[in-house]
């Protein structure tokens, strides 16, 4: 299902919350991201409400869309942050999120990041490297700080059934700490005086299709910890997957807590889902700029790109893609394709979907996630606008506006 309480038809009209999403885009350049908040804040009180049973403190992964409006709405209601980088921490504290709730994790933490969310107060490190644990010591001595808590990442060796670009904990990957070296780390913790490593971090991939795999992973976590009675806190990462297709069925979150609860007793449990909270609540909007019939096949050329939504061309993503306004128009099928150079500047490949014509506009759906948080300014595209519907589901703003010309140019001496 793509469509949900906040963005779904209303007498023809696609509508987020109470608003007609083509009287919105009527008063902007198109592509535009389009956020519902009402419906990132339901998605985050679904999530935590499901993992309530096993008690789940909920950090918001930043990297799926760290605009403003929604880092702000999540915190206000509660929310802690996973930030990877310097910058999301950045914007985690400007959006208003106290350094204790910010878990920092990372393959490759700069030393530089390291010491300043030291001298910040970060609430957890989640530790990929040795390497990673000294520096950590070092910084917290050198302020004074004690007892930094960290979660050791552990690379379990399971494959996720997932795409192979989401897949994170199989021995091959470049994440986590394999079972020996944890122990290593966990064995002599004189080494690291000013550390607490007194939490495990288990992420094995993103958009997880079934269970078994996250439960095995749990499991081999638990096994690893048991002999170290100071591991008190279990962060299982993120990866909660949500439905892209109209035709695609998820498992349902009660269903994941219920199978991994009993592996969970007696500790405290992080989570770090991002997809889950966002993806639903956004839409990218597009304009259709020509129409061509070339070898048998019609081509929709928009003005959105795989420079705004890159998702189709790194991992074959298939997003929905709807008319603004519902009509009985023949129904054909089409490739939706961007005005990038480039052959994978496809969003849409043999689509079955309405006739469109051009000037019609378009809904690219469930493109709240890894949307405008992946774009770039590839061919010099200017990033597009973010508008954010408020809560109260009947107003709008510009939360952040589209690039112009001048923002393109201005790094260059
Ligand atoms: N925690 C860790 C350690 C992660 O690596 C990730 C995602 C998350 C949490 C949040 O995962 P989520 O709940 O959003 O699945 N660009 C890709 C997704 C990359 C995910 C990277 N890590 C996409 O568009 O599908």
């Amino acid at each position: 299902m793509v469509f949900n309480s906040s963005i779904r038809f209303v007498d023809a009209r696609l509508m987020i919350d109470d608003l007609p999403v083509d009287a919105i885009a009527r008063e902007l350049e198109t592509p535009v991201y389009v956020y519902s908040l009402k419906r990132v804040r339901k998605n985050y009180r679904r999530v935590k409400g499901a993992f309530e049973p096993i008690g789940a403190r909920i950090h918001y992964s930043a990297k799926a869309n760290s605009n403003g409006a929604i880092l702000r709405a999540l915190i206000e209601e509660g929310a802690g942050i996973d930030a990877v980088s310097g910058g999301e921490i950045a914007r985690a504290l400007q959006a208003g999120a106290a350094a204790q709730d910010i878990v920092f994790a990372g393959v490759g933490k700069t030393v530089a990041e390291i010491a300043s969310a030291v001298e910040l107060g970060i609430g957890w490190f989640n530790v990929e490297n040795e390497l990673e644990l000294q520096y950590i010591n070092d910084a917290a001595a050198s302020v004074g700080a004690e007892k930094v808590q960290v979660a050791l990442r552990f690379n379990p060796e399971v494959s996720a059934n997932t795409h192979p670009h989401l897949a994170t904990g199989h021995g091959s990957a470049k994440f986590g700490l394999s079972a020996g070296a944890i122990g290593d780390a966990l064995e002599q913790p004189e080494r690291y005086p000013c550390l607490s490593i007194c939490g495990i971090h288990v992420h094995i991939g993103s958009q997880l299709g079934d269970s078994a795999a996250t439960v095995q992973a749990i499991a081999r976590t638990k096994q690893l910890i048991e002999p170290y009675p100071e591991i008190h806190t279990i962060n299982l990462g993120g990866g909660l997957p949500v439905a892209y297709r109209h035709d695609q069925t998820i498992p349902t979150l009660e269903n994941l807590v219920s199978e991994v609860a009993p592996h969970l007793h007696g500790y405290q449990v992080l989570l770090e889902p991002g997809r889950a909270i966002v993806a639903d609540a956004g839409i990218l909007v597009a304009t259709v700029l020509y129409v061509k019939e070339q070898a048998g096949k019609i081509f929709y050329v928009v003005d959105a790109s795989m420079a705004e939504l890159i998702r189709p061309a790194l991992y074959g993503a298939q997003h929905e893609i709807i008319p603004l306004v519902q009509s009985d128009d023949e129904r054909v099928v089409a490739q939706v394709v961007g005005p990038v150079c480039e052959s994978a500047d496809v969003l849409a490949q043999d689509r079955e979907m309405t006739r469109l014509k051009v000037g019609d506009q378009v809904a690219i759906m469930t493109a709240g996630a890894y949307g405008m948080a992946m774009a770039s300014n590839y061919n010099s595209r200017m990033r597009p606008a973010e508008v954010v519907v408020a809560a109260d589901g009947d107003s709008w703003s510009v939360s952040r506006r589209r690039e112009s010309i001048q923002d393109l140019m201005r790094f260059e001496n």
